[in-house]
């Protein structure tokens, strides 16, 4: 049997720090290795309902790809495209506008949660709807077409994301079941359940805490943001518990089994300082991401590099694109193209 088609698309949105590594990018990239049908794109289009600058856009796109290719996807292997490139997926998604029951967008999470924002400022009826673009809305709808264009099997995704891979199910069924087989029902796989990454001072790692490690940094501004994490006050002689410790907590990321075991018995052993201990974790943190951080600096300062790899992914991505589109087109009753 044929390998399933695995997709996946990543919205732009700037520094990258070791949280989205950890969460998102490293069990892409496992995936990547693993699958030989493997679709990676950047969803430029999707950060468009929020993003309104567009330098940044630019700089953010060229930096997930470039993020992406110095820690190991290949885009020889891998089809990597940008959306805002295959212009098919906007023909798919307005086709799948008729076949989206509007009482289905009002239930998405990205809407929902807009909504009950302007209602928590005391907002009612009309005003509820403040500050909600039609792209915001129909974001599904969107997500949709980029899944079922490349008639994907698979659509490895965080939790959050699991709604809208069922909207696109439900869309896909709803279009079959009144045309004809046209579409494959895409399944979703959960991916990044590593559980909570924490950042500098013990919170879940994130931009708006400020308290990320940034994936691409020099190592001795990596050293020194990791000596700056937060601990209490004890001794090296005391012993420490290993399950309260951010250190500890990013360390299991990082480490081998055997340096992770180590580290936590020195820390209820006593013995070992806070200082000694980041300094492992810088070890263990650099040697995974020094080298990574030379490819990205070379790749980022060559832009007509970047372009070359995004056009041939948009290339390939064509053919595929027109086969559904036709499929689609001819199922409908619409001239193929
Ligand atoms: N909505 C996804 C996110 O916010 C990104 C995305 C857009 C996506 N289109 C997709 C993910 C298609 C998987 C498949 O993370």
């Amino acid at each position: 049997m044929a390998q399933p088609r695995v997709l996946t698309g990543i919205k732009p949105t700037g520094q990258l720090h070791i949280g989205n590594y950890i969460g998102a990018i490293r069990p892409a990239l496992a995936l990547a290795e693993k699958s030989d049908d493997m679709f990676i794109f950047i969803a430029d289009y999707h950060s468009l309902n929020a993003m309104r600058d567009p330098e940044q856009i630019r700089a953010n796109s060229y930096d997930i790809l470039a993020a992406y290719i110095a820690l190991g996807l290949d885009p020889s292997k891998a089809t990597l495209y940008r959306q805002s490139d295959v212009p098919e997926i906007f023909e798919l998604s307005t086709m799948l506008m008729n076949v989206a029951p509007k009482g289905l967008m009002n239930r998405a999470h990205a809407y929902k949660a807009s909504v009950d924002k302007n209602r928590a400022l005391g907002k009612e009826g009309a005003e509820l709807d403040e500050g909600v673009n039609m792209g915001l809305y129909t974001y599904p709808i969107l997500m949709a077409a980029d899944i079922l264009i490349a008639q994907a099997n698979i659509v490895p995704v965080g939790k959050d994301q699991v709604q809208h891979i069922e909207m696109a199910r439900d869309m896909a069924g709803t279009f079959n079941h009144l045309f004809g087989e046209t579409f494959t029902i895409p399944d979703f796989e959960i991916q990044g359940e590593v559980g909570l990454i924490v950042g500098l001072d013990g919170q879940k790692m994130s931009k708006s805490y400020n308290n990320t490690i940034p994936l691409f940094e020099t190592s001795k501004k990596r050293r020194k943001l990791i000596m700056k994490i937060v601990t209490d006050s004890k001794l090296p002689e005391e012993p420490k518990n290993p399950d309260e410790s951010t250190i500890c907590d990013i360390y299991k990321f990082f480490g081998t089994p055997e340096e992770i075991a180590e580290l936590r018995a020195d820390f209820e052993k006593g013995g070992l300082g806070y200082g000694d201990a980041k300094q492992r974790l810088f070890e263990a943190v650099d040697r995974e991401l020094a080298e990574p951080t030379e490819r990205y600096n070379e790749l980022i300062a060559d832009k007509k590099q970047l372009d070359e790899i995004l056009a041939a992914g948009a290339e390939r991505m064509k053919p595929i694109a027109m086969e559904t589109i036709n499929k689609m087109r001819e199922a409908v009753g619409f001239k193929t193209r």
